[in-house]
């Protein structure tokens, strides 16, 4: 070959190479480009998304200017898969992640969002490994993939053109130790993404405005934020492991003969004839009779939901017909179902509509979908990696997606049925705001499940830090306190024979050997759950402005405050809707220090208005609420009740703080059914003008669920 024709071809493979990885810019949705160079995944987060986006309340949104620029997103392909750069400014900060637990703000750290129960050493490893995150410069970024991704925040430089060109010394030319290793790239101007295996870069861009406005677009684009049953809202109780049928209505009797609120029982592992893999079949040993089960629940006002994971064993009706529909390896000696094909979450759902949703169960709580654990090398509870499935998702792929598939296949159920629902589950992954499911964890130090409620704002996620043994009353208070001013109030009695508020200590509990103070104990908790019971209509609204606007119920400061810097790093305290602002103690503190941003707050237990943006030393009794009232606000408040039913009438007090407060608004439908969808709801707008109130109720909704009785001006 001549030298002349070997460079022509050279030229046009190159050519052809560079054609191939072309960037191609698409408008997904208003405020929401795609950026794709390169083959994108078939099993990404977005070809699994089931739900449309709400194009009409994204065109509300203020106009999007470009938070990022398409063309600066640059994607590089090679032999180990695909390295996608996003520019980065010197004075932005990064938040999501996913449910993070043991940081906030993400610039300057590597971020490796793995499916795991375990957070191990802050890398990254999450319930939840959303590939997004936010800027506080106004935009979104989400890497469409399912694949592990490595996310370098800002903390490395390529090296570029001339290397001999002197950028300076760089390290170690100070005075101490120290300074040898400080890390000078801190101001790298690129996020830096590491997908091996990848044959292409897929971006999203969600542009804002705000951070905000960026947010409530990645919200919207996935079907809008969740809105739970309304009995979802209130009180879970988790039986232990081991009980019985009779146990269940004795527990059932104690809760009402004692006027604690609970809206949810829900039964552990041994329920069923096989648990770890799982059958799916009543223990007739445990409960013999579970149609009256549920039955007798439900006369006492309190829904059943049901613990389960998705490996099937070889003791479940439905294990021969998943036999060709599910994974190569088998965990715990059950199926993999294959739930990213069309066999398996058919046969799944099918037999769970049956057997469970047809019956009565309101309910699921979903375990072990979170490849735990991948922290330790003994363990393995979960399938490896290289597996294979029918469908043609790897094990990787899977693992990272196994919450969403799972769900989503159990959820549909509902859904068909025109059921609302409100669920448990161990793992979930992007575009997820929809469904509602809250996140929980086998972790529990209370620190971080308070960070967590602040992380799973930025990434469309609920999450519930529930209660389980504690070290003391006041340490009980104290998680109590966090899991009311949560999405999902969960009593995790699952190793508890009694409550933990009558013994806190596991094995005293299990003992039988109750607290001397017991029923003072109880009562702090009751007062506190009564306070929850109040609060559902005002976090009801909040939940249906998620649904509809894409503004998360419980978010970080920052999100709403994004021009005050000091709420950059508080993680410690949340909105929760547009007026309340919780900042719960951890463990067993008596006070904290509370930031309060612009603008004036009242305490909400002592009505003493403070000054924002200051920062203040309070203390909360333990059947106190550790809230902050946003001067302006008028605050429904319901008389407590202890359940939701479809006739529960709640008698709402507003609250007025201040003496020209804005109106409040209060989202009424049925509860229980997706009608609001079409329609069925009334809006109640509650305004204070002279000193007197006034309620105003639009909609097509004939029943009234609130009754607004009284106003009480602070
Ligand atoms: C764990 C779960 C606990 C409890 C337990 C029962 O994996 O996180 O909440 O349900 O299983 O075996």
């Amino acid at each position: 070959m001549n030298h002349k024709l070997s460079l022509q071809i050279i030229a046009v493979i190159t050519l052809f190479a560079i054609t191939a990885n072309a960037q191609q810019i698409k408008e997904m949705a208003p405020g929401v480009t795609r950026v794709t160079v390169g083959e994108a995944d078939q099993f990404s987060p977005y070809n699994l998304l089931q739900e449309k986006p709400k194009v009409e309340a994204m065109n509300q949104l203020p106009a999007t200017e470009a938070g990022i620029d398409p063309k600066a997103i640059r994607v590089e392909l090679n032999a180990r898969g695909a390295v996608v750069h996003i520019p980065l400014g010197n004075d932005e900060e990064l938040y999501g992640f996913g449910l993070q637990m043991n940081s906030f703000r993400q610039r300057g750290l590597r971020r490796r969002p793995i499916v795991n129960d375990n957070p191990l050493n802050d890398l990254g490893y999450t319930h939840a490994p959303t590939t997004f995150y936010l800027s506080t410069k106004g935009y979104g970024i989400f890497i469409n993939t399912s694949r592990y991704t490595t996310f370098y925040c800002g903390t490395h430089k390529q090296v570029k053109g001339n290397v001999n060109v002197n950028t300076g010394a760089g390290n170690g030319n100070g005075q101490s130790v120290e300074d040898l290793y400080k890390n000078s790239n801190k101001q790298s101007g690129e996020v830096i993404v590491d997908i091996p295996g990848a044959k292409g870069g897929d971006v999203f861009i969600f542009n804002g405005p705000t951070l905000k406005n960026a947010l409530q677009r990645y919200n919207l684009f996935a079907g809008g934020g969740a809105l739970p049953a309304m009995w979802g809202l209130g009180v879970q109780y988790r039986m232990k492991a081991d009980s019985k049928q009779a146990d269940v209505y004795k527990m059932a009797n104690y809760f009402r003969d004692n006027h604690i609120p609970v809206d949810v029982f829900g039964l552990e592992p041994k329920w069923q004839t096989a648990a770890y893999s799982c059958s799916y079949v009543w223990s007739s040993e445990y409960f013999p009779a579970p149609q009256e089960l549920i039955d007798k629940m439900k006369a006492q006002g309190i829904k059943l939901n049901l613990w389960e994971h998705a490996y099937t064993s070889p003791a479940s009706p439905i294990y021969g017909a998943l036999a060709n529909a599910a994974g190569d390896y088998k965990v715990w000696n059950g199926l993999v179902p294959d739930f990213a094909g069309k066999v398996a979450p058919k046969i799944f759902a099918d037999y769970h509509q049956q057997t469970f949703v047809d019956k009565g169960i309101a309910a699921f709580k979903m375990d072990e979908c979170d490849n735990s654990n991948l922290a330790t090398g003994d363990a393995t509870w979960a399938f490896p990696e290289l597996s294979q499935f029918p469908s043609g998702i790897d094990g990787e792929q899977m693992h990272q997606q196994f919450g969403t598939l799972y769900f989503q296949t159990m959820y549909g159920n509902y859904k068909r049925s025109n059921k609302r629902s409100f669920f448990n589950i161990r793992s979930l992954n992007g575009f997820a705001s929809s469904y509602p499911v809250a996140l929980y964890s086998d972790t529990y130090v209370h620190k971080e499940y308070i960070r967590m409620i602040s992380n799973a704002g930025f990434s469309g996620l609920l999450w519930s830090p529930e209660v389980r043994e504690s070290s003391s009353v006041t340490e009980l208070c104290r998680r109590t306190q966090t899991a009311i001013l949560s999405a999902q109030t969960v009593f995790n009695s699952w190793y508890l024979k009694s409550p933990p508020w009558l013994q806190y200590d596991r094995d005293k509990n299990n003992r039988g050997e109750m607290l001397p103070n017991a029923k003072e104990a109880e009562a702090h908790i009751r007062a506190l759950l009564n306070f929850r019971m109040s609060f559902i209509p005002y976090l009801y609204t909040a939940f249906a402005k998620y649904n509809r606007e894409g503004v998360p119920p419980f978010r970080a400061l920052v999100t709403d405050y994004p021009e005050d810097k000091a709420t950059y790093d508080v993680w410690d305290e949340y909105m929760i809707g547009d007026n309340v602002l919780a900042a719960p103690l951890a463990d067993s503190a008596s006070s904290r220090r509370v930031y309060l941003p612009k603008g004036n707050w009242y305490d909400y237990n002592t009505n003493k208005l403070y000054t924002g943006g200051q920062t203040y030393t309070i203390e909360t009794g333990l059947e106190q609420i550790p809230i902050f009232i946003k001067q302006g606000t008028i605050l429904p408040m319901a008389k407590p009740i202890e359940h939701v039913d479809a006739a529960t009438k709640f008698e709402i007090t507003c609250y007025v703080y201040g003496s020209n407060p804005v109106p409040a608004e209060l989202f009424e439908d049925d509860g229980v059914t997706f009608d609001f969808d079409k329609g069925q709801y009334n809006l109640l707008f509650m305004e204070w003008r002279s000193n007197k109130g006034k309620v105003n109720r639009k909609g097509n909704l004939k029943t009234q669920k609130f009754i607004v009785n009284t106003w009480i001006k602070i």
